[in-house]
Order: C-alpha cells, then structure tokens, then sequence
C-alpha cells in the first residue's frame, strides 16, 4: 500500500506526478490554503506533508497528525514550522534551497528599480491621460548606477543580488551576523554594522530569515537613521519590518520609498495605510515565482518527501539532529 500524503495546494507537474506516483496523495485544489480546522483533519491519519508558507506546522498539528513521518515545505524559508517541535517528535523537516535564489534575486532588483525608476508610477500616469509632453521634470528618480546599496543577510540570495549589483558599479555594504570573507573579496563588499549600512546606503535591500532576533529588525530608529532619499527593498519575510514605523517612516519622510514582495501580515489587508501611499509598490510575495523555479522547487519538495516516507534522509534537510548529526 502506498504511504498516505496530503499535498496542500496544486504544485507544478513536476513535483505532482512523482508524488503521484510513490503515494497514495490527496491533494488540496483550492486557490486559497485549506482553512486550519480543514488542515487539521486531513492529516488525521497520514505520513507524511506537503506544504507551502502558508500553512503552519506547528505541535497543534503534530498531534493531529501522529503518523507523520516527514514534512516538505515547498520554499527556502521555513518560518511557517514548529523546527524544534519536528525534531523532537524524530520528523525531518524538508526546504527548496538553491534553485530559487536566482529568481528570488532578479525580482529585489526588479523592486530596487522600479522603485528607483518610478516605474508604476509612469504606468499610473500614461494610463491616467496624463502624458502631454517630454518633461525636464518629470518622473525624476534615483540612479541605481552607481549608488551605495545595503544588503542585510547574506545568505545565498544577499549574495545574488551583491552581484547584481556589481554590473551596475555600485558600493556594495553588507551586514550579517556572520562575516563572509570569501563573498566580500569576491564580489568587492564592505562587512559595516547594521546602523552604518542604514545610515549609509542608498537602497537597503532585506535577505535575511525571520527568526526572533530579526523580527521587526526595521523599526522607527532604523528607518530614523536612513537617508531621506533611500529606498527599501523587501523581499524576504513581512514582519522582518515594522509596518507601523514603515508607514510613518514613508509618509514623514524619512525615507523615500519602499518596494515589498512581503507584507505583515500576508496578504495585506485593504485597509492597511500602506496602501494609501504614492511612496511604496508591493507585489504578491512573488520572489520565487519563474515557471522554471516553480517547477524545480516543486520537484524537490516531492524528492524530500518521498525520501522522508521511505525512511532515506532528506535530499535538503533543515533538521538533520533528527539523523543524530
Ligand atoms: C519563499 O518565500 C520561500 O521561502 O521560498
């Protein structure tokens, strides 16, 4: 008999059909997440997971779930599970690292320019009748060419956009709470603490993971010591930003504009000042979102998987004390 497995959104073919065909899947086909008290019920009685960002592994569900011997989260992150209460119940916990780093890196550089450039604001304006001439003054913006950019966490994905960055000649400052000789000679960066990045980069762009220390990381002092005409680039994890001290920041003043892929909470709600802003643009948390990335992370999460039923470790582990290491 093949292991039951509950797969809790249609994922690309590539993942789907190997899930299929090592499993007996039930796969959840709505757009939006299955309501918690669904989720609850439908792991009742399987073995193992398939999830995305959006559902939350937690002890809650780990004890509705008692036959389960693996989860699979279909992302880099894994701020949505309970870690520390897999591992103590022995359930390796499987991510998509790697294959979406690219991806993941042209799309804070998309934010970094358009936000730069002004872009959604020039949309705005030639779909409102608006443009009548060449202007001197029109739609002026920052060059990106050239400036100081700021990268908090350089992970895989910090690195990527450093890159990026590099072809545009730029000044390249980097915080992390781990130094990285290796990339700063590499890629030409500056290790600074977190204050003098702020008060020093043009555009600071947020690569680092959700955890305690970094939650609200971005609050009313940081943005206090940012340049006025900085921009801010998020595409990591929402609540890595103070919303609050973001909104006041940018209606004050105090920084120029910001770019997100990431919101707290997500989805935004309608009603969320931010929203009333000229000053921002957010995208749909999206960083990930290429064909070929999707359809790779897909793949991995259903090879995470199905190692984890058979009792093999996990292709990407981000638990391997489960495995006594
Ligand atoms: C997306 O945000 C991911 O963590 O893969």
């Amino acid at each position: 008999m093949k292991p039951k497995v509950f797969v809790s959104r249609p994922i690309p073919d590539q993942g789907l059909d190997l899930v299929k065909e090592s499993c007996d899947g039930e796969i959840w086909e709505g757009e939006l997440p299955p309501p918690r008290d669904v989720l609850l019920s439908k792991v009742k009685d399987i073995e193992g997971i398939l999830c995305l960002l959006t559902e939350r592994v937690d002890a809650e569900l780990l004890d509705s779930a008692p036959n389960l011997k693996v989860v699979s989260n279909m992302a880099v992150g894994f701020d949505n599970i309970d870690v520390a209460e897999c591992t103590k119940r022995g359930i390796p916990v499987g991510n998509t690292p790697g294959v979406l780093t690219d991806t993941t890196a042209d799309l804070a550089w998309a934010l970094l320019m358009v936000g730069a450039r002004r872009i959604v604001e020039g949309m705005d304006y030639v779909r409102a009748g608006k443009w009548k001439s060449w202007g001197p003054m029109l739609l002026l913006g920052q060059d990106v060419y050239g400036a100081t950019l700021g990268i908090i966490g350089l992970g895989r994905i910090g690195a990527a956009v450093a890159k990026r960055a590099r072809g545009f000649d730029m000044r390249i400052l980097y915080y992390d709470v781990r130094r990285r000789k290796d990339l700063e000679a590499e890629w030409g960066l500056e290790y600074v603490d977190l204050d003098a990045l702020l008060r020093e980069s043009d555009f600071v762009t947020i690569h680092t993971i959700l955890s305690p220390e970094t939650h609200h990381l971005m609050g009313e002092r940081e943005f206090q010591l940012m340049k006025e005409t900085a921009i801010l680039v998020n595409a990591a994890r929402g609540p890595i930003v103070d919303p609050e001290a973001l909104y006041e920041a940018l209606k004050e003043g105090q920084i120029a504009y910001a770019a997100l892929d990431v919101t707290e909470p997500e989805p935004i709600n309608m009603d969320n000042p931010l929203l009333e802003l000229d000053n921002i643009i957010i995208v749909p948390h999206i960083g990930s979102a290429s064909y070929a990335t999707r359809d790779k992370m897909a793949e991995m999460a259903a090879r995470n998987l199905i190692a984890g039923l058979k009792g093999e470790r996990l292709p990407n582990c981000v638990n391997p004390e489960v495995y006594g290491e």
